[in-house]
């Protein structure tokens, strides 16, 4: 048997495509390991989506090719985002690296594997318009066993001006409903309690069984939530210009499905917006906020920010801060512009806002976030929450930390309770990162 290590950068999607790739070569006899320097493969699946994601990948490649000195037969391999978006240019970075494939080539890595016996290097960078690896079983090879990702659609058609995503993964098509459902079912027959429903789009979801019958997303969230209703449901991501009211309708209707929503915002000024593609208003996605919260009140809202797009001013970055106000995020994702090759923003738009700038600002957003996650915790002092237990809590034993279904984590002593349970809890104590609470 061959020991295979997989490492995983970036979002959710590669850590859901490690899994398939893990199940392709597992059924080629390859073995998983947890250590590099064990390994006869080493794939490193990568991000492209900011500059220092993928600075970080090149040197970490780096280091792993040294291991190449102690086993001569160790192959190594690109695969993901950055394989696809940087293509043989990864070659000629990284002289250790054998092996290049595109998220849609995993079903061809045992082919290129083999080609390598003859070939010194060996890529396919193919996008597809179809493959979703609908039939492949994920093999949860560093799962918690509690909660695991499904995805349900690939690819973005999106093009916010920005993003790389759309190049490194391909158009958007959604995989059948059938083959999400028996994923979902073998999932609790393991023993899970939460699944997560993945794409990079997930509003788009779109799929026409054999009967002709047309499933939108809330059709497909709607009919696993009934499907399933011992499990918790979550779903990532969603862009705000297609949160529609039959989701959110959908959402308060099953009580499984969590109280938690990721929404994007990227920016708070109109001006910017439309600069970046996002096809909404700062008034639209506020109008989507009053929405969301009038039909569900106890619904926390994350999102994504980025500081110092081309000709942000000062005016739009304290519009960005307003809006982070009015929206009262528990949680945010933040990040500096980073200008990528081949996007539409580096073709038309110069990168103009200085480095120190974007940092100034990034910290301000980074500093009231810091501040709105507190207060958003403190409001749940005293309340009582249905925790699923995830784990032991790092700092001691005798502690267990799980989350409510607002996604926020919850650390309480650990009394008769165990991991994969659902317990209640009240809330004592906070900080902006964790609530801590007591088994009630
Ligand atoms: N499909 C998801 C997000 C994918 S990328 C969505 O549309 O919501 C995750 C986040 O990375 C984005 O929401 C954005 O905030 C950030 N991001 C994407 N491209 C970036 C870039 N060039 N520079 C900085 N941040 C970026
Ligand atoms: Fe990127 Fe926009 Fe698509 Fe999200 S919706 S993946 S930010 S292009
Ligand atoms: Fe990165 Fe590709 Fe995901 S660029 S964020 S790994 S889709």
């Amino acid at each position: 048997m061959k020991k295979l290590y997989i490492e995983t950068y970036g979002c959710q999607m590669n850590f859901a495509d490690s899994e398939v790739v893990a199940s392709v070569l597992v059924s080629q006899s390859y073995l998983p390991v947890s250590h590099a320097d064990e390994a006869d493969l080493i794939l490193i699946n990568t991000c492209s989506i900011r500059d220092n994601a993928e600075k970080r990948v090149l040197a970490r490649t780096r280091e792993l090719q040294s291991l190449k000195k102690q086993n001569k037969n160790l192959k190594i391999g690109i695969i993901g985002c950055m394989a696809e978006r940087m293509q043989q240019e990864l070659f000629k970075k990284l002289e250790g690296v054998d092996l290049l494939a595109g998220p849609d080539s995993y079903r061809n890595l045992p082919q290129l594997l083999a080609q390598l016996d003859a070939e010194e290097r060996v890529s396919d960078i193919l996008l597809s318009t179809s493959e979703t690896y609908e039939d492949i079983d994920p093999l949860r090879f560093q799962s918690n066993y509690i909660s695991a990702f499904v995805s349900i659609m690939r690819g973005c058609n999106n093009f916010c001006t920005y993003c790389v995503v759309p190049y490194t993964r391909g158009r958007e098509r959604s995989r059948p409903l059938e083959s999400i459902l028996k994923e979902t079912l073998d999932l609790q027959k393991a023993g899970y309690k939460e699944i997560t429903f993945l794409g990079q789009n997930v509003n788009s979801y779109n799929y026409t069984d054999e009967k002709g019958k047309q499933w939108r997303f809330p059709d497909l969230l709607a009919h696993i939530a009934e499907q399933i209703p011992e499990m918790r449901v979550r779903y990532a991501t969603s862009h705000p210009k297609d949160i529609s009211e039959e989701l959110i309708d959908v959402m308060a209707k099953y009580s499984n499905i969590c109280n938690s929503l990721h929404l994007p915002i990227q920016s708070g000024s109109t001006v910017v917006l439309e600069k970046m593609n996002r096809k909404y208003t700062r008034e639209d996605y506020l109008k989507k906020v009053e929405m969301i919260k009038r039909k569900i009140p106890d619904m926390a809202i994350s999102t994504d920010i980025i500081a110092g797009f081309c000709g942000e001013t000062e005016e739009d970055h304290q519009m960005t801060l307003s809006a982070m106000k009015e929206v009262d995020y528990y949680y945010a994702f933040m990040f500096k512009y980073s200008e990528r090759p081949g996007t539409l923003a580096e073709k038309s738009f110069d990168d103009d806002i200085e480095d120190d700038i974007k940092g100034r600002r990034l910290q301000e957003i980074i500093e009231l976030q810091q501040s709105l996650s507190l207060e958003h915790n403190k409001r749940d002092l005293g309340k009582t929450f249905e925790v699923l237990v995830e784990g032991f809590s790092k700092k001691s034993e005798l502690q267990l930390f799980g989350r409510t279904p607002q996604n926020k984590v919850v650390v309480f002593d650990r009394g008769e309770a165990k991991p994969s349970e659902f317990v209640k809890v009240i809330i004592e104590d906070c900080t902006a990162a964790t609530l801590m609470g007591r088994l009630v």
